[in-house]
């Protein structure tokens, strides 16, 4: 446990005077917006915001907060999952709302850089003038921030194709804990200089440094696409055709699975027509290509597939409206699913062939602890979110034996081949079931590297280690 400094009214003043009074934050019911993320209903208060508006007031805040033992937590839009950005231990929360400019676009190196405050959606569209590709789409993509992004290596449906957040990371510039500036690499496609410091920094949380700046990769924009929306009564052949699909050679930029429940909660709450039959759950599978003539003979092939797996629909969606609303009843699931119900969020990841074992399991788990479960995910990566719905389940139940009933479920993704977190993080609510997949000496090599890049222990405490 750090024993940190308190930030008595001098230091807050020091640290007012490097943003100026407009871009900082005391105000109890403000600091309450900064207080919360989209993780449960957790709200932890910091006792100072910060707003800068370039490196050198990042750098300046650090030394303060180094200076004084002060906790330092980054924040991007607050959208997680997990609780990173939460400042569990108070002290002062630094909020890139304005440094959010793409600074340069550069399409002969098909490269960006950015401030961690760029939307992730601003960005896409953006490169996507230009005949670029940044294919990372978490579902929050219209507000999430690509700071918060590479805090959690986040991913989205198209990350099957194309990869998560990580492999799009060339360079980032970083804020050491006590206030130093680095570069963690080169704008180059291809490093071997030591270290590979900047993936290390990629899922970090901002518990070993302050990204201030990220330069990223392009691809060139595939401009066709295809979707259709594949409904069975077995959500378990659901998910037994995700690797089938594979095996008959295609490659979906999307394979999205969604149950009946986190289908009907999305079109009541929206107000969407969509019908539903006798079907339990979903796939939504989407291939993308250069040529339009690409599109046909892949969806042939899926079609096929999903014969053979007892689909009992395909609705190939070809018209605009027709994939926006199904894009965005597979999108709004974890916010509607929040709108029903406190809920627990876990983000569970497997080797794609033992999704239908893990689907399976966490149903008999949610039967044996009496919670209803809202399943929904990134299929093609095994990447099951597990929504546990609080309900009218009684709080003794969803602090004493919740856990349990989570650790049995992370217990199998280990034996499954899997682990506990594919896209949302480790964060604060995690954090208790590292063991699970953690031996002890892998721990302690992580703990070594929190040690010497944040020695005092003040970048985001309480995260992912129990400082
Ligand atoms: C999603 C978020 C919750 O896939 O990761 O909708
Ligand atoms: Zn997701």
């Amino acid at each position: 446990m750090s024993n940190f400094g308190k930030l008595n009214s001098t230091i807050i003043q020091s640290l007012i005077s490097v943003t100026g009074q407009d871009r900082s934050i005391t105000e109890p019911e403000t600091l309450k917006v900064y207080g919360k993320d989209h993780t449960e209903d957790f709200v932890y208060l910091p006792e100072l915001v910060l707003i800068p508006e370039n490196t050198e007031q990042v750098s300046q805040i650090a030394k303060i907060c180094f200076e004084n033992t002060i906790p330092l937590t980054s924040r991007g839009a607050g959208t997680g999952l997990s609780g990173a950005c939460l400042p569990v231990h108070g002290g002062v929360v630094i909020s890139f709302e304005k440094m959010n400019r793409i600074i340069q676009i550069d399409d002969i190196n098909y490269q960006a850089v950015l401030e961690p405050g760029v939307i992730n959606e601003q960005l896409q569209l953006a490169v996507q003038e230009k005949g670029m590709f940044y294919p990372p789409d978490p579902a929050s993509k219209g507000s999430c921030t690509i700071g918060g992004n590479v805090a959690h290596s986040s991913g989205g449906p198209r990350c099957v194709k194309y990869g998560t957040t990580r492999d799009y990371i060339l360079n980032l510039e970083m804020v050491l804990s006590d206030g130093e500036v680095i570069w963690t690499g080169a704008n180059v496609l291809k490093n071997s200089t030591g270290y590979n410091l900047t993936q290390l920094m990629v899922g970090s949380e901002g518990t070993l440094g302050i990204i201030t700046k990220i330069v990223v990769k392009l691809l060139p924009y595939p401009p066709f696409r295809s979707l259709m929306l594949a409904s069975f009564a077995s959500a378990t052949e659901a998910c037994a055709c995700v690797s089938s699909i594979f095996k008959a050679g295609v490659q979906p930029s999307a394979i999205e699975f969604m149950d009946r429940k986190g289908v009907k909660l999305s079109v009541q709450h929206q107000n969407i027509s969509f019908e539903q039959k006798e079907e339990n759950a979903y796939l939504l599978i989407e291939v993308d290509a250069f040529e339009e003539t690409a599109l046909m003979p892949q969806c042939e092939v899926i079609y096929n597939v999903l014969e053979n797996h007892q689909v009992l629909e395909v609705l190939m969606a070809d018209d605009s409206e027709t994939i926006e609303k199904l894009w965005k009843i597979r999108r709004s699931i974890g916010e509607v699913v929040k709108r029903q119900s406190i809920y627990k969020e876990e983000d569970t990841v497997v080797t794609r062939g033992n999704l239908p074992e893990l689907y399976e399991y966490v149903m008999q788990i949610s039967e044996s602890y009496g919670f209803e479960a809202v399943c929904y995910g990134h299929a093609g990566d095994g990447n099951l979110h597990v929504n546990i719905l609080k309900n009218d389940l009684s709080e003794d139940i969803w602090q004493n034996q919740l856990p349990e009933a989570i650790t049995k479920i992370f217990e199998k993704c280990k034996a499954l081949g899997g682990t506990i977190s594919g896209e949302h993080g480790i964060g604060l609510v995690q954090k208790p079931y590292m063991s699970i997949v953690m031996k002890e000496a892998h721990f302690n090599i992580m703990k070594g590297i929190k040690q010497a890049f944040d020695p005092k222990g003040i970048l985001n405490p309480g995260k992912i280690f129990n400082n």
